[in-house]
């Protein structure tokens, strides 16, 4: 049977929730083409030996006076990661916004909002047994794209935090997100639906949430994922 994706939500006891309810949506960039990807420019980058022997509040403190790319001369602080370091759930963004560089907090402005709504939808709160990271720890000017040598020097701060917090789950939202921690090009739409792994982690790509702020109509494909990821942390469990 075809529903439309707001019955759906609904008959899912989904759509209440995943409503925003603040007026305001804070401009944001469009998505840029799918061309190469992101991954293929992950590479050894000098210096990133020291992080991979950091604890996680060397890794902090690292992160906040960090200068391993330019973005440390236009952001106000480096956004280091939020949440319970004995998670089971990583969830990977892409880099913070205007709001984020503010606070120093992943994930506050008005994608923060939806990502915190779909993640009350399959059971889990920020601060408990999830932690919320980014790719880059520095907000890019404008909101725009991270470049591939902005990800090269960032990534071994994530995959420092991704040794340390040694989550069961990860998903990876948006397209940075997914082709960084896969080391692949291929476009979301053909990495999303599915399980894969990052190491020994199981890994699932799902839209971001700025995205989905642009395109309601999604949100049913990130339910999807967003059951795909716990039913894979529950195969783990059993
Ligand atoms: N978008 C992201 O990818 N990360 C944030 O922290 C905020 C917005």
């Amino acid at each position: 049977m075809n529903m439309p994706d707001d019955e759906r939500l609904r008959t899912l006891g989904l759509w209440p929730v995943w409503h925003l309810r603040a007026a305001a949506v804070e401009p944001i960039s469009s998505p840029a083409p799918v061309t190469a990807g992101v991954g293929q420019y992950r590479q050894a980058v000098a210096g990133a030996d020291d992080i991979a022997d950091m604890d996680l509040e060397a890794l902090r403190q690292a992160v906040l006076s960090c200068r391993r790319c330019l973005l440390h001369e236009t952001r106000t602080q480096g956004v280091f990661g939020v949440g319970d370091i004995n998670a089971d759930w990583l969830i990977v963004g892409e880099a913070p916004g205007a709001e984020e560089d503010r606070l120093g907090e992943p994930f506050v402005g008005q994608a923060g909002k939806l990502l915190d709504a779909m993640l009350v939808s399959i059971g889990l709160t920020r601060g408990t047994n999830l932690y919320i990271a980014n790719v880059l720890k520095s907000h890019p000017p404008g909101n725009r794209d991270p470049k591939p040598d902005e990800v090269a020097a960032c990534i071994p701060y994530l995959e420092r935090q991704i040794d340390l917090i040694r989550p069961k789950i990860i998903l990876a939202m948006g397209r940075f997100a997914a082709q960084s921690l896969l080391v692949t090009g291929d476009s979301i739409s053909r990495l999303r639906g599915q399980a894969h792994r990052y190491r020994d982690v199981p890994l699932v790509v799902t839209y971001h949430p700025a995205y989905l702020l642009r395109n309601p109509a999604d949100k049913a494909k990130v339910w999807d994922d967003l059951c795909l990821a716990k039913s894979l942390l529950m195969l783990d469990a059993a």
